[in-house]
């Protein structure tokens, strides 16, 4: 079954071209990277998968619901790539405001286990605003984690954060067993320990999907995976 679709996807901005009939599925429960260079619609598909905006041309589905329906909100979580949480509000304001309206039943305890995982503890009374840039990235990614989504979509999670974390996050990341993951990023490396398969668009356009694993042995011995990949952009023009 699938829990993410997208089904013919066509989005302009003006005269720019920025989905360009892209389909493709994500099982339920599988982790999936969307590998593009910068500009490759990337971003513009997550948008189009959370209901932030509407394809000019084709449909989306998140667990078989619109994106913009009740059923779909509750099992998504989304960090956008410029995730910018409540900047008035604390860091611990923020967990537990997002936590309240996202219905979450144990508050008190979800936001102490956010807090922890992202070790938020010693910035957690104060606000947003006065954070560093990758304190502000932790915190976004608690918000997308702390109701417990089902189907996670995640632009560039990595980005800011200190080596540390990332292998933190990551290694959360890979716990979850059982939460469908598309990550949206422009670095191979975060695609390879994320997902176990990779979606490659080009111009808004699919151009490959494979395992891990396929890309590899399309590459030359020890031909690093960059490489691979890089080629086949050129390929695609
Ligand atoms: N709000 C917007 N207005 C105009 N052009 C946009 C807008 N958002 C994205 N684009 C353009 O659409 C294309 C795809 O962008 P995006 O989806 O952000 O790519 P990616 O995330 O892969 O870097 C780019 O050419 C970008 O400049
Ligand atoms: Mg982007």
């Amino acid at each position: 079954m699938l829990c993410i679709e997208a089904k013919d996807l066509h989005k302009r901005y003006g005269k720019v071209v920025a989905l360009d009939g892209l389909s493709f599925g994500v099982e339920c429960g599988e982790k999936v990277a969307l590998i593009g260079p910068n500009g490759a619609g990337k971003s513009t598909t997550l948008k189009v998968l959370v209901g932030l905006i509407s394809p000019d041309q084709g449909y989306a589905k998140i667990a078989g619901y619109d994106p913009d329906s009740i059923m779909a909100r509750k099992v998504i979580g989304y960090l956008p790539e410029d995730a910018s949480p409540y900047p008035m509000l604390t860091v611990r304001e923020n967990l537990e405001y997002i936590a309240a309206l996202r219905g979450v039943e144990d508050v008190k305890e979800r936001v102490e286990e956010m807090l922890d995982l992202l070790e938020l503890r010693e910035v957690e009374r104060r606000r947003v605003m006065a954070l560093s840039r990758g304190q502000r990235q932790k915190v976004a990614i608690a918000l997308a984690l702390i109701h417990r989504p089902k189907v996670l979509l995640l632009d560039e999670p990595l980005n800011y954060l200190d080596i540390p974390t990332q292998e933190k996050v990551i290694s959360y990341l890979n716990s979850l067993k059982d939460v469908t993951t598309l990550v949206a990023t422009h670095i191979m490396s975060i695609a390879v320990r994320l997902t176990s398969r990779v979606l490659i668009i080009s111009h808004g356009k699919l151009i490959w999907t494979g395992t891990v694993q396929e890309l590899r042995h399309m590459g030359k011995e020890d031909e690093p995976i960059e490489s691979v990949v890089a080629r086949m952009m050129r390929g695609s023009g």
